[in-house]
């Protein structure tokens, strides 16, 4: 949740403000031409931060999806994972017992001139590279005041500051209808359903409620791409656990000496910006962390980030400080990557307490606690959410390659979750090439494998296209293949190639994808 939104900036990492980074703009650039993302109704010029993701993004997108609900939700047997596909739309009731409607804010400032409205913190921090989380909407005037700020589109003067509740409205029925929201996180749907769930699976703590889906947050000022937008998605997980029990994770033994990065709060006291590094296990012995669960999460994530070609070395967990935790709040701990532009969050981890519950509880006047053992429990949270826009904006900076040699740039995307596996190609436009081609393409296909086929231009055009959109194998029809019924498959990272027998093409993909072989094993 973020009531306390500082993300982003802070002592430990800082924001580079207006002179964004050549390489963003190279990354958002080729994204753009490329289809991975445009802006939404781009013909009628669009509303600032909603975007639609093209061909290639949807594929992206789908991929770090599944890989997520299969590393988080589907292998989890203890505790269990259960999934939750709920209403985008809450009630007015349910977010003004959430804290969403009086205290999910930010703070504004506008110009008197041009009436560009913008965040009276990041204008703060932009202009004077001063940290003033947490600071109240009169503090920041002063500042602004004091320091002589103008708006930097116009130069003209600004308004005080004011609080912006950033929750998109929506009216429900016909005239004077019901007042609801789009909710601003998909955690609230897990909290207002856990009854529900728990009865329905017989579920008995500790258990964890899943979701993934769109969330809805009216920034003020949209930034940096993907970053930063409207319109997103989340992919949460609410752990509830019983209050004795946080010490204990049945299957902590499995991540225990997982190597995490952490930026502890002392040292951000001392402007240190170099996490310490430890295994799972220290960080709850030394008592970094608040309980075992969150040294679960932490450990997973490490594990998830670094198959999806983001560097161990390039992320790590930040304590959030005082100012910026919610007053019920166990502790939170961002996910933070190194990009050009700065140091984002793309996961939230919080210790979230019985808060939610028990205000949901207050204000509906129903009985949410469960039975654990004969005692009536109302459970504590550890919450995990992940963004995943921000995500696919990592991954495509990170698995961004510049010209090696090859005379193109290229994304080194981790097979996986690469757009597409393969592609499938005949050395020249002639039968019985084209033939066997599309024969191969169409098999591959029905084996479930995500491929293309392309018989257009010289094949060494066809192979850097391939590149360019991060393809980890081309697969090749020659004049060998109808006589010895081989193919030629091109690794996109060595630019090396192997022949293999056309009938093993799709185990030997496959085995590729899974990373059961390497493709120097095939060497
Ligand atoms: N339920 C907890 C929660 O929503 P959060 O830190 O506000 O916590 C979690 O959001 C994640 O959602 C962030 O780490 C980020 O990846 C993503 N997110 C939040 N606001 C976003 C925005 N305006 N644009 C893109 N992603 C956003």
């Amino acid at each position: 949740m973020v009531f306390m939104e500082g993300k982003g900036k802070s002592k430990s990492g800082g924001r580079k403000g207006k002179e964004e980074s050549s390489l963003f703009d190279k990354v958002w650039t080729l994204a753009n031409h490329r289809g991975f993302v445009f802006p939404s109704a781009e013909i009628y010029g669009g509303i600032a931060g909603i975007y639609d993701l093209g061909p290639l993004g949807a594929k992206l997108k789908n991929n770090l999806v599944q890989a997520w609900r299969e590393f988080f939700v589907l292998r989890e047997t203890n505790p269990p994972v259960y999934e939750l596909d709920g209403s985008t739309i809450l009630p007015y009731d349910a977010l003004k017992a959430s804290g969403h409607l009086d205290s999910f804010t930010d703070p504004t400032v506008s110009c008197l001139k041009c009436k560009k409205w913008m965040r009276a913190d990041h204008l703060i921090e932009d202009s004077l590279g001063l940290y003033v989380e947490g600071l109240s909407p009169e503090e920041l005037t002063k500042i602004i005041r004091e320091n002589n700020l103008v708006c930097p589109d116009c130069g003209d003067g600004l308004s005080d500051v004011s609080v912006f509740n950033l929750m998109l409205g929506v009216q429900v029925g016909p005239a004077g209808g019901q007042t609801a929201f789009l909710r601003p996180e998909t955690a609230q749907d897990i909290f207002l359903d856990f009854k529900r769930v728990q009865q329905s699976m017989r579920a008995k703590l500790p258990f964890g409620i899943a979701q993934i889906g769109r969330s809805y947050r009216n920034e003020i000022s949209p930034r940096q791409g993907l970053i930063r937008v409207r319109e997103f998605t989340q992919m949460e997980i609410e752990m509830f656990v019983h209050p004795r029990e946080l010490g204990s994770h049945p299957s902590f033994g499995r991540v225990r000496d997982v190597r995490i990065r952490i930026l502890t709060r002392g040292q951000q006291m001392k402007g240190e910006i170099e996490p310490v590094e430890m295994s799972a296990g220290e960080s709850l012995e030394k008592g970094i962390l608040p309980n075992a669960y969150m040294a679960y999460y932490l450990a997973k994530e490490t594990l998830f980030y670094k198959s999806l070609g983001i560097p161990y070395d390039k992320f790590h967990f930040r304590h959030m400080m005082p100012e910026e935790t919610p007053f019920y709040s166990g502790g939170n701990f961002d996910l933070e990557v190194e990009l050009s532009i700065g140091r984002k969050e793309i996961v939230g981890n919080a210790y979230r307490t019985s808060y939610d519950l028990s205000n949901h509880m207050k204000k509906s006047g129903k009985d949410l606690s469960v039975d654990f053992d004969g005692e009536k429990v109302v459970p504590e949270v550890v919450e995990p959410s992940f963004g995943v826009e921000r995500a696919i904006y990592c991954i495509l900076e990170h698995c961004y390659r510049e010209d090696d040699g090859r005379g193109w740039s290229w994304f080194q995307f981790p097979p996986k979750i690469a757009p597409l596996t393969a592609l499938v190609v005949p050395l020249v436009r002639k039968e019985p090439l084209t033939d066997i081609s599309f024969k191969t393409y169409e098999n591959l296909k029905e084996n479930g494998i995500d491929v293309e086929y392309d018989d257009r231009g010289s094949v060494g055009k066809r192979y850097a296209r391939a590149d360019e959109i991060g393809i980890p194998f081309c697969v090749t029809i020659d004049y060998d293949t109808p006589k010895a019924n081989t193919v030629t498959i091109r690794d996109r990272d060595s630019r090396k190639q192997v022949v293999v027998n056309r009938d093993s093409l799709t185990e030997t993909i496959s085995k590729l994808v899974s990373g059961v072989i390497k493709f120097e094993d095939l060497l």
